[in-house]
């Protein structure tokens, strides 16, 4: 049985990826934010951590602790993240810490430690973040000046650490979703067009295939799951 680790696991896309893995027969390990318990009823037993990932050091010693249970990591879905609206006017240094904190040091520190894990496993592992369009569109990030500059750290981390792992079979991807139709963003958004959303059970279905073997021929490192908007 293959161990996959999933960090955001009580978010709308990660209870769609434990759903998914579940399903897959993985052994399902999860990280969620202190003092919290997975909020919905999973088909099998799921591994809970729990960890502020924005801590280094708290992270590393999870991490730790996990490889020590589960012995090997196989994939790791580094999900958490967050987000914020503003433009250049709006946007101050410490909102843009904040978001560099949520967005980006949460996967850097969880892959700097899977990482090495998996750089010692003999099959490697496949490490998964999730970017964002605005990071990668100009247009998409003019009013999500921060959100868009702490995601775009990501596609340079995984590019990275491509090259890096390149010999030791780590394999690392960007999942680039547009707007997820979440609860959340309902009831922010309540009369967008949800039609053109993108269904967090059709992205974690690609993130399986992308890290499984049959999807083990997929060169492209960034995979857009923009739905039809
Ligand atoms: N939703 C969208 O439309 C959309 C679009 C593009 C990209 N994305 C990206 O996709 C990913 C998942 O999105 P989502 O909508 O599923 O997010 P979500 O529902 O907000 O879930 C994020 C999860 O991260 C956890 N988390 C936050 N800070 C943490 C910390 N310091 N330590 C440990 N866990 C922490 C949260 O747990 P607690 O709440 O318990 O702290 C929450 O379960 C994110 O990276 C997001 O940026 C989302």
């Amino acid at each position: 049985m293959k161990n996959v680790l999933i960090t955001g696991a009580g978010g709308a896309l990660g209870k769609a990826c434990v759903t998914e893995f579940l399903k897959k027969d993985y052994q399902v390990i999860v990280i969620l934010s202190p003092n919290k318990k997975l909020s919905y009823a999973t088909s099998s037993s799921v591994s809970i951590y729990n960890t502020d990932l924005m801590d280094e050091a708290a992270t590393n010693t999870t991490l730790v602790q996990v490889i020590k249970d589960h012995k090997t990591i196989d994939v790791a879905l580094l999900l958490v993240g967050g987000f914020t609206s503003g433009n250049i006017d709006t946007t101050d240094g410490a909102l843009v810490r904040k978001m560099i904190s949520l967005n980006f040091e949460t996967a850097f520190y969880t892959a700097r430690t899977i990482f090495g894990q998996m750089a010692k496993q003999p099959n490697g592992g496949r490490i998964v973040f999730v970017g964002s369009r605005p990071a990668l569109d100009a247009k998409a990030g003019k009013g999500v000046l921060a959100y868009a500059l702490s995601k775009t750290l990501i596609f340079k981390l995984a590019e990275i650490l491509n090259e890096e792992g390149k010999e030791k079979n780590v394999i690392s991807s960007v999942i680039v979703p547009s707007i997820i139709d979440t609860p959340d963003n309902r009831i922010a958004m309540p009369k967008a067009n949800t039609g053109k959303w993108v269904k967090p059970e059709s992205i974690a279905e690609i993130i399986e295939f992308a890290t499984s073997e049959k999807g083990s021929a997929i060169r492209e490192s960034v995979i857009k799951v923009y739905g039809n908007s």
